[in-house]
């Protein structure tokens, strides 16, 4: 049978190369054109922002499998597949580049390199108190792979951890605020908080006006998730107002993020090009050849996506 790579994003020849290493036996097709030209053979799409419409037209698809740990970019397309599993990639090396991205932030945050930068470029000499780590509360929202391991790799450093999540559960690692009727106390306790939620209908615009306003004043953000978590213009208020005193965004509504766009402008926001933790082909492609010789021979895959809850 063959596979299907669809994505814009991705190196095409890493990915073709990898795939092949790790599905001897399959044929990897490129590009919508040759998914058409060969609909019939196709048991397995994977794909990053696949062309709306698409993988409905294939007779033979058996899964649908995500190039990244978000599937939102999948679930655009109004036509998916229903009856085909939509996988999220669950990667060690995505999750690790993550761990990393959210400790470097969280410590830039912790130890005012925002407030340093800012001072660097007027060259003026100011030091600043801080408190110390146990008293520097982390609040993560989400706990799904991305949030436990983030969470895990800042555990060492004291701070005192706290998550969002949709439904309660137990953790070691600190306190749980559960389902929309804790978000705002969970604020309420978050001196930086870190996003790694999925994107769906009840999280597009969960950092608003309302969100900010709830937070400590002088709060950080720090959004590894999506750019549709965040209003864009409430965070630019925030920070303005000082409530919010700085912001590390890796992923925005619109990518590239557009020259004018006024967040690359302002002074106490951080950029990083949605390149917190960036899909390797050569590990990704292992774990998405894992999954596809699971389902063949009759497993469950890892990393199946509720239709219904959107991640
Ligand atoms: C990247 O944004 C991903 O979903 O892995």
């Amino acid at each position: 049978m063959a596979i299907l790579f669809l994505s814009e994003a991705d190196k095409t020849d890493e990915w073709a190369g990898a795939l092949a290493r790790e599905l001897p036996d399959d044929e990897v097709l490129i590009g919508p054109e040759a998914g058409l030209a060969r609909a019939a053979d196709i048991d397995f799409a994977v794909v990053w922002y696949p062309p709306p419409g698409l993988c409905a037209k294939l007779p033979a698809l058996r899964a649908v499998l995500s190039l990244g740990a978000g599937v939102d970019h999948a679930l655009l397309d109004p036509d998916l597949p229903r009856h085909v599993p939509l996988v999220r990639l669950i990667d060690p090396a995505l999750t690790e580049q993550m761990a990393e991205w959210v400790v470097m932030n969280v410590l830039r945050h912790h130890r005012l390199m925002p407030a340093y930068a800012e001072q660097q470029a007027r060259a003026y000499w100011k030091r600043h108190d801080i408190p110390r780590a146990s008293a520097r509360r982390v609040g993560i929202m989400g706990l799904g792979e991305l949030g436990r391991a983030a969470a895990k790799a800042l555990a060492p450093f004291g701070f005192p951890l706290a998550a969002w999540v949709t439904k309660s559960r137990k953790w070691e690692l600190g306190e749980i605020f559960a389902g929309p009727d804790s978000l705002g106390t969970f604020f309420a306790h978050s001196d930086i908080v870190v996003c790694l939620l999925p994107l769906t209908s009840a999280t597009r615009g969960i950092l608003s006006a309302d969100a900010f306003a709830r937070m400590p004043r002088g709060a950080a953000i720090i959004n590894g998730a999506r750019g549709g978590h965040v209003v864009a213009a409430d965070l630019i208020a925030a920070l303005d107002r000082g409530q919010i005193s700085a912001a590390t965004l890796d992923v925005f509504e619109r990518e590239p993020l557009p020259a004018d766009d006024p967040l690359w402008r302002h002074p106490r926001i951080t950029i990083t090009p949605h390149a917190a933790a960036i899909t390797l082909a050569e590990t990704a492609a292992r774990e998405i050849a894992s999954n596809i010789r699971r389902l063949r021979r009759g497993e469950a895959m890892v990393g199946i996506v509720s239709r219904d809850r959107e991640y």
